[in-house]
């Protein structure tokens, strides 16, 4: 049944460029996968948009077809990447450094890797404090790098040949900040940008060069860029897509599947312990207090929203909940987080549940990058603009309107992307009450 609200979807013609700054373990990762699909020796295992299926209609229809087929996405073989990073190893050799994939596999794919060379980044050591590298832009004010970056991704645009653009942020993560007064109105940000304030973080100058440009822009990180209200004002204004922030991965992922289980059947909790180990680059940088804030906030909310202490105060009201990290080298990138949660059920009789969770942080951080710019130029074809809400599935501190609480809930997320295709196709909305199959 065609809805009167669907959007007019401009069709995923032509090439589309992922423009993404930080060419580390997600993004190389991210890449060679997408290589490796493209040659058949992969399949997008954790891809929802190339993998998943939306139940059309009623069960008995048998109508699921792939999202993908669905809604018209941009294809694998479509795919071109344009990376920044402030180290000058090209995908390859960045690829090879960050180790999550084996030499092996990365050699059959060494051409187009090595063609990725990336661009000079533009990075500012108050934001991210122990790295260091040389492929850096040239001293200017805040707003001179805006400008450079709004070239780079122009250059990038004609020499790649891209009809449409995607920008996604895999660099390292920022210290924690909160919005200050430059960030309050577009106008003031601009003012800050000239005046090189030292509130404007170098994720939000790119940010801002993204929107400026029409250019959809996601933030797989934890730190506040576009969640303030002078970006959102600019991606109002300019009728860019916006989303954000964190992938959810690893624990939190967890924390998110077992949270709703142990609500859902009025189990209460008194204690949740998350620690993980740790040694690729994201957890050298994660190291620096500054931004283990960043993380550490983002990791933390999503267990009071699930669990609403507020409306279930004789079950969560005084849960205990710990979050730490340990950077510990010999493990690169296959991270292990282990959780203690310590619940308890009928009459107060207290019960516990382990979990060592073995994981490898890109490998699961990658699918997410894919859909995420899928979706966000379905988005930007679609005529949506600002906080891309029903994106929330795939973040850990997902943005909302102001004054709306996040829905962190992985399951209720999904409904929501799922009916939001729906409803862009026109099709009817799945409510699952399913009356109907018993008059
Ligand atoms: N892997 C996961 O499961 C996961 C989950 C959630 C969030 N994240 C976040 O994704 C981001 C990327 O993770 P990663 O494991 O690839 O980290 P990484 O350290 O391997 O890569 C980040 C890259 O960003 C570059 N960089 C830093 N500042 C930059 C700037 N201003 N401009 C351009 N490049 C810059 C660094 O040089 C580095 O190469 C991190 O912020 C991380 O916290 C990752």
């Amino acid at each position: 049944m065609e809805s009167k609200d669907s959007p007019k979807i401009a069709p995923a013609e032509g090439k589309l460029g992922v423009l993404i700054p930080g060419m580390g373990a997600v993004t190389t990762t991210l890449i060679a996968g997408i290589e490796a699909i493209k040659r058949g020796m992969a399949q997008p295992v954790g891809s929802v948009t190339q993998l998943g299926t939306i139940r059309l209609g009623k069960r008995t229809d048998n109508n699921s077809p792939k999202i993908k087929d669905f809604v018209p996405l941009a294809g694998i073989e479509d795919l071109t990447f344009g990376c920044w990073d402030i180290f000058d190893d090209n995908c390859y050799q960045a690829a090879v450094h960050a180790a999550v994939l084996d030499r092996a596999t990365l050699d059959q794919l060494k051409a187009p890797l090595e063609a990725i060379k990336p661009m000079p980044a533009y990075f500012d050591k108050q934001y991210v404090k122990r790295i260091d590298g040389p492929n850096v832009k040239a001293a200017g004010s805040k707003m001179d790098q805006a400008v450079r970056i709004m070239d780079d991704i122009k250059t990038f645009k004609e020499k790649s040949g891209a009809d449409r653009l995607a920008m996604i942020w895999c660099g390292s993560t920022e210290v924690f900040h909160k919005a200050a007064p430059v960030h309050a109105t577009l106008k003031d940000f601009e003012c800050g940008l000239q005046k090189n304030d030292p509130e404007i973080s170098p994720s939000q100058i790119y940010a801002y060069a993204a929107i400026k440009s029409g250019v959809p822009y996601a933030n797989g990180a934890p730190h506040l860029t576009t969640d303030m209200p002078a970006l959102l004002e600019a991606a109002r204004h300019y009728h860019v897509p916006v989303s954000g922030k964190d992938f959810k991965t690893g624990q939190t992922f967890m924390k998110t599947l077992i949270a709703p289980g142990l609500k859902a059947r009025s189990l209460g909790l008194s204690g949740w312990f998350s620690t993980n180990i740790l040694g690729n680059r994201d957890g050298e940088v994660l190291d620096d207090p500054g931004s283990f804030k960043s993380k550490e906030e983002s990791k933390l909310s999503a267990l009071d929203q699930i669990l609403q202490p507020d409306l279930y105060p004789e079950l969560y009201k005084e849960f205990y909940h710990k979050v730490r990290i340990e950077y510990y080298p010999p493990r690169g990138d296959a991270k292990e987080g282990w959780d203690n949660i310590d619940i308890f059920g009928w009459m107060g009789y207290p019960m516990q549940i382990k979990i060592d969770f073995l994981c490898r942080d890109s490998i699961l951080a990658a699918p997410l990058a894919l859909d995420l710019v899928l979706f966000m130029d379905l988005a930007a074809r679609s005529g949506m603009r600002g906080v891309q809400e029903w994106l929330s599935f795939y973040f850990k501190a997902p943005m909302t309107a102001p004054g709306l609480y996040p829905e962190h809930d992985i399951f209720i997320q999904l409904m929501k992307l799922k009916n939001t295709l729906r409803w862009m196709r026109g099709a009817d909305l799945i409510t699952h009450l399913g009356l109907e199959y018993y008059d």
